[in-house]
């Protein structure tokens, strides 16, 4: 089976819950593409966002995570991108209905509103619930362009 690959990038108000949650994925055997930023320095989230339209929409990677202090700024910014399709999630129901219905590939976190705990249940529901597909979903997917 091939190992997904997951980029993760933030600015300096995630980038200790980025550390988190990159060691939990790499200890469920995901391989993990780090797109910074790592430390405290201020830095613009847009710039991250970026960073990680290019990678998926590149093939870098399959999926990815945002984070900045809500994760509004940084999903807004990376919505802004053609084949990107980041949801901004407090909770594992919507992260899961984000892939079912939506076909979600960047999961956005705020690391000022949620808990870690929080945070990694919505990575797992995100990273381990498959696209619904069938006509109606695949047809609102493909209005998004
Ligand atoms: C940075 O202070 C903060 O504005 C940013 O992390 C984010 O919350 C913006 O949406």
């Amino acid at each position: 089976m091939t190992v997904m690959t997951i980029a993760l990038a933030s600015d300096h108000a995630g980038y200790q819950f980025k550390a988190e949650l990159k060691a939990f994925l790499e200890s469920r055997g995901y391989e993990t593409l780090d797109l910074g930023t790592d430390g405290p320095e201020s830095v613009d989230y847009p710039d991250f966002a970026d960073a990680m339209a290019r990678a998926i929409v590149g093939g870098a990677a399959q999926r990815g995570v945002l984070i900045c202090g809500t994760g509004i700024g940084i999903s807004i910014a990376a919505n802004r991108h053609k084949g990107v399709r980041a949801a901004l999630c407090t909770e594992p129901t919507s992260a899961r209905l984000a892939r079912e219905h939506n076909d979600a590939n960047v999961l956005a976190l705020g690391a000022r509103v949620i808990g870690p705990e929080i945070a990694k249940d919505c990575l797992t529901a995100f990273l381990t619930t498959a696209f619904e597909g069938g006509e109606r979903h695949s047809r609102r997917v493909g209005k998004l362009g």
